[in-house]
C-alpha cells in the first residue's frame, strides 16, 4: 500500500493491523511522513518524494523474545546486502544504522509485540536516504544518501524492489534456521567495528574498542582495554 503522506509508516501499519486488514508481508510505504520516527524518540528527517520510507508487517512466531535480535540482524543484513548489490561498501552499525564511508544512509526501527513465549508480530520500519542531497540532522555520523554516494539520481522503485527481495530471502532463511548461525556469519562481515578497532564513547570517555560478538538478545560484546565488556543500546556510542 502506497500513500502520498502519512504520520509515520510504522503508525499507519499499526492502524491497518488494528483494523484486521494486515497479512504477513504487507508493505506500507509513503512519499512523506509528517512525524517520521527514529530510535529512542528521535524524529526521522526525509524530504517529500526523495527517499524510501516503508514498513513491513511480519509474524515471526518462530522466535522467542530472548532471540529477538536475530530478526534485527536479518533485517540489517538484508538492507545492507541490497545496497551492496548497487554499490559496494555499505556497512551495518550496531544496532540499526546503515553506513557508507562514515555517513549514515539509513535507519531501521523495529517494533514487536510479544505473546507469552513468542514474538507475535513485528513492524519493520526502514528509512533509506536515496535522492536527498542535504540534511539538517547532526549526529556523530552525518546523514547522506545513495545519490551522494553514486553521484547520480537513483530510481527509488529499483532500490525498493531489491530491498524487498533481500528482506524476503533473509527472513525465510531465519525462519528455516532460527539458531541464526548462518545469519551471524554474514552479519559480522558487514559490521562496522568488527574487523578493525573503532572509536567509541564509553562512560564519558573515548576509547578504541573492537566488537567481538552480538548476542541474540542484542547485547554488544566488545574488547576494551584487554577485557571483554557487554553493552546495551545507549551504553556505548561510536564515532566515524
Ligand atoms: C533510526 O535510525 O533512528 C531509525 C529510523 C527509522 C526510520 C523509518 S522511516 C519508515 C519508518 N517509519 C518511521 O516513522 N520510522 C521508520
Amino acid at each position: 500500500m502506497h500513500f502520498d503522506e502519512v504520520t509515520s509508516t510504522n503508525e499507519e501499519l499499526k492502524r491497518i493491523i488494528t483494523q484486521g486488514q494486515a497479512k504477513e508481508g504487507l508493505v506500507v510505504s509513503t512519499e512523506y511522513q509528517t512525524s517520521g520516527r527514529g530510535q529512542i524518540g528521535n524524529s526521522w528527517e526525509s524530504n517529500d518524494g526523495e527517499n524510501l520510507l516503508l514498513s513491513v508487517y511480519l509474524e515471526p512466531t518462530f522466535l522467542s523474545p530472548a532471540d529477538f535480535f536475530l530478526l534485527n540482524m536479518s533485517v540489517c543484513l538484508a538492507v545492507v546486502e541490497s545496497l551492496n548489490e548497487i554499490h559496494n561498501g555499505f556497512q551495518i552499525k550496531w544496532p540499526n544504522d546503515v553506513l557508507f564511508d562514515g555517513k549514515k544512509i539509513g535507519g531501521i526501527l523495529i517494533e514487536t509485540t510479544i505473546s507469552g513465549t513468542r514474538v507475535q508480530s513485528a513492524i519493520i520500519g526502514i528509512g533509506l536516504n536515496i535522492n536527498q542531497r542535504t540534511f539538517l540532522s547532526n549526529g556523530h555520523f552525518k546523514p547522506s544518501s545513495l545519490r551522494n554516494v553514486l553521484g547520480q539520481i537513483v530510481d527509488r522503485d529499483y532500490v525498493k524492489r531489491i530491498l524487498l527481495n533481500c528482506l524476503e530471502s533473509r527472513y525465510l532463511n531465519l525462519r528455516a534456521d532460527n539458531t541464526g548461525h548462518e545469519i551471524r556469519q554474514h552479519y559480522f562481515d558487514m559490521l562496522f567495528g568488527f574487523s578493525t578497532p573503532v572509536l567509541a564513547g564509553v562512560r564519558g570517555q573515548r576509547k578504541y574498542v573492537q566488537i567481538q560478538d552480538v548476542c541474540a538478545d542484542g547485547r554488544l560484546i566488545v574488547l576494551h582495554e584487554g577485557k571483554q565488556e557487554s553493552f546495551l543500546f545507549k551504553e556505548i556510542s561510536f564515532y566515524p
